[in-house]
């Protein structure tokens, strides 16, 4: 009897020994052993390393105020990667779960790319347009240039060249390396694309073959012409006859001094013209051959007075406003020159149907521009 209570006893005892060496003392250690910092840090999921890295970087009590838990910063004190000089960059990015992340964000902040801009970088690039960025020096304005219309990644070098050899804002960079700016005119070997039919572009970078001739020219009337014959492409002569109509109906005259050239003719041309003034004038307002809209015979020029006198006209301030409703579009604008690489011409209007020019005339955009948004 005697020896069945003590039995008891010390089972009970032992019981209440091992819930407290199993249960309660590492508790008690860990009271112990840890501060109270420490023991917030890990409550919002920091790990040990992590937890010593942000109290000597003193960034403890901010933490621990704001209940943040960075899971970047938890990733790099764990890699022997972690760099202590970018601690507070780690904090502000924001945690990706990619391969090498770390790593890679230590590059971009080696180049000197702000937090800022890596969280703009993963958020808009791919991982091997990352890569990419990695191994490059740094790109200025990189962030803001990708969020521009017509951005291309694989353009991101002729970008940054253009953008400080010409001191344009990023909106002008991006928009004139997409329509090749940067490239001197007459270097390039680019066709203008026939399949485009109506809206084939002809400029200083895109040309017409030698043999190029429209199929479906007709002559335009002569009462338009001062009795001249002159050709242009069906479709178009159709345009131009309900606007000459509009325009005559009106008190105005219309006179056709130009429609469609030949290469042969525009050779001619073009080569009076440098020979009268030189290369680099004749360029400002002559098409070399192969590049002229009129090869395209979807080009008209209209006067009724001198070239230079037309602006004046009430003929002129009609079209600047009208063209687009029968399918023309003033082809180059006086506040386009430096896309359209000619000085301004009051006279010229092209072809392009009447969504195409409606759109251009509201847009106040050039045929360029809505060539590369639309067709290229
Ligand atoms: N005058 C225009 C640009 C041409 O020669 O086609
Ligand atoms: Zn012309």
């Amino acid at each position: 009897m005697k020896k069945k209570k003590l039995n008891f006893k010390k089972v009970f005892i032992t019981l209440v020994l091992m819930i407290i060496v199993f249960f309660v003392s590492p508790k008690i250690v860990y009271y112990l052993t840890t501060t109270e910092t420490q023991r917030s840090l890990y409550q919002l999921s920091y790990q040990k390393a992590c937890t010593e890295e942000i109290i000597s970087n003193k960034r403890d009590q901010y933490l621990i105020e704001k209940q943040i838990y960075s899971p970047t910063i938890n990733e790099a004190c764990n890699q022997k990667e972690y760099k202590d000089k970018f601690f507070d960059n780690y904090l502000e990015i924001t945690y990706v779960n990619n391969e090498n992340f770390i790593l890679k964000i230590n590059k971009l902040l080696e180049l000197n790319y702000s937090a800022k801009e890596i969280n703009q970088i993963y958020q808009t690039l791919s991982d091997e347009q990352i890569d990419e960025i990695t191994n490059k020096d740094k790109i200025d304005n990189l962030t803001t240039l990708i969020f521009q219309k017509f951005f291309n990644f694989n353009n991101l070098e002729r970008y940054s060249n253009y953008q400080k050899e010409e001191k344009l804002n990023d909106q002008e960079t991006v928009l004139y390396v997409e329509l090749d700016l940067d490239i001197p005119f007459y270097t390039t070997d680019y066709k203008s694309n026939l399949k485009d039919e109506y809206l084939i572009l002809t400029n200083k970078y895109y040309a017409l073959s030698k043999d190029y001739e429209p199929n479906d020219l007709v002559k335009i009337n002569t009462a338009y012409t001062n009795g001249k014959t002159r050709t242009i492409r069906k479709k178009v002569n159709e345009a131009f006859e309900k606007m000459a109509k509009a325009m005559t109906s009106q008190g105005m005259m219309v006179n056709v001094v130009s429609a469609y050239r030949s290469y042969a003719t525009q050779n001619q041309l073009y080569n009076n013209y440098a020979n009268r003034d030189g290369i680099k004038k004749a360029d400002t307002y002559s098409a070399r051959p192969g590049h002229s809209e009129h090869q395209t015979g979807l080009a008209l020029d209209l006067n009724s007075l001198s070239n230079s006198a037309f602006v004046y006209t009430k003929e002129y301030k009609w079209l600047k406003d009208n063209a687009h409703k029968y399918g023309f579009i003033l082809r180059y604008p006086s506040d386009k020159v430096h896309i359209t690489g000619y000085m301004f011409e009051s006279w010229h209007y092209r072809y392009v149907g009447i969504e195409v020019a409606t759109y251009i005339y509201e847009n106040k955009i050039t045929f360029e521009e809505y060539y590369l948004e639309f067709i290229k």
